[in-house]
């Protein structure tokens, strides 16, 4: 029987993101500052029959969305068994967030195992830019990866570009022209300063008032309040979104839990600690011991990590230091999911 979780802001648990994996092919300036990482060691990686059981554990709390995110999630072999898996499940979203290198040899493997939705991280149309930002050459296999989802996912199809003063932030318009050519929505993301972002200054925060500045005027378009994006239209009908972490952070609607690829539950990007549901299901732990331990969690969550943030202005500088990042991986963005 499914119900309503709510937590102690009376925000319903209702989305799950999934990190299948904490590694990554890319090192995007912005996530991944470092060439070297400490990996989550492979024996304490979710199979996916465990992922699978936790996911209806999930569900049977009230969760409707999920979403595989990594690290990239395209480098855990045979993924499309675990969209399999979640297919069958009550779902009434099942998306992937993708920076796109493995896409098209995947995507229709992962369309055919059942996977509604693809958004690919694309921050460049320039190949020398998007080697300065991510350290690798592969916009061309991004681009293919795209072309190939736009082909599977028609209607399922999303970009996200984080965009950076002096680094990208004179691309929003090709973005948007790239995006209606492929068919997809692009959303501008704010630069957070979230874990594993620890070149993040204020200064380079491209702000949601200054894209919608630059873009001119645009209409808002409404919708159920609980997305992180606020979507707009531009004159000439073209449809695009804003997620404002950073300047206009989202937590009084934010609805979403986080499993890393371990098994840690967490309830905020910018949280400090987890919860671990690995051990207790390893351990043998029934449906309704790990049902209650989430619902537990959820209960008592208080999370407003974007607006705490937000609250300390001109003092804000990054939220975790190198040492501190490399101490407890569990801290970085790319474990978390993007
Ligand atoms: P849709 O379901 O298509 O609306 O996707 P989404 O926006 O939920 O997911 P996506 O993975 O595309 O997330 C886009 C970006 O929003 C992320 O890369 C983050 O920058 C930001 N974001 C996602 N989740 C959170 C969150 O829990 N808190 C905050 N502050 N930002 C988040
Ligand atoms: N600021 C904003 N978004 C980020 N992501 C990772 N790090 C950051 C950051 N510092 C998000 C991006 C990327 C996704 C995988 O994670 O949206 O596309
Ligand atoms: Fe870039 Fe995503 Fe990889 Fe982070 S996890 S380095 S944002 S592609």
């Amino acid at each position: 029987m499914t119900q309503v979780t709510a937590d102690a802001l009376a925000r319903p648990l209702r989305n799950l993101r999934i990190s299948v994996t904490d590694r990554c092919n890319l090192r995007c300036a912005y996530c991944m500052p470092e060439e070297d990482y400490v990996w989550l060691p492979g024996a304490q990686i979710l199979s996916f029959e465990e992922l699978s059981a936790l996911v209806d554990r999930f569900i049977a709390l009230g969760v409707k969305k999920v979403r595989l995110t990594g690290g990239e999630p395209l480098l855990r072999r045979e993924l499309p068994e675990l969209v399999k898996l979640l297919a069958s499940k009550p779902l009434e979203d099942l998306a992937l967030t993708t920076n796109g290198v493995l896409l098209e040899a995947q995507a229709q493997a992962l369309a055919d195992a059942g996977l509604h939705r693809v958004t690919v991280s694309l921050d460049t149309l320039t190949p020398a830019r998007f080697v300065a930002l991510t350290r690798r050459d592969a916009l061309s296999k991004v681009l293919a990866g795209i072309d190939a989802a736009a082909r599977v996912f028609p209607k399922g199809l999303k970009l996200d570009a984080v965009m950076i003063k002096g680094l990208n932030d004179d691309e929003l318009v090709p973005l948007l022209d790239f995006g209606s050519r492929v068919g997809a929505e692009v959303r501008f993301i704010e630069y957070m300063d979230v874990g594993g972002a620890t070149l993040w200054s204020r200064a380079q925060v491209l702000s949601r008032a200054e894209m919608l500045q630059r873009l001119g005027p645009v209409t808002a378009i409404a919708d159920d309040g609980w997305a992180p994006a606020e979507r707009f239209r531009l004159a000439d009908g073209r449809v695009f979104g804003i997620i404002a972490s950073t300047t206009a952070p989202f937590c009084r609607t934010c609805d979403r839990a986080r499993l890393t690829a371990d098994g840690m539950l967490l309830t905020c990007l910018y949280g400090r600690s987890g919860t671990d549901l690995k051990t207790p299901l390893r351990a043998g732990a029934s449906a309704g011991e790990l049902e209650a331990l989430v619902r537990g969690v959820w209960s008592a969550r208080r999370d407003r990590g974007a607006e705490e943030r937000l609250a300390l202005s001109a003092a804000r500088a990054p939220l975790r230091a190198p040492q501190e990042l490399h101490d407890d991986p569990h801290l970085e963005m790319h474990t978390r999911g993007g």
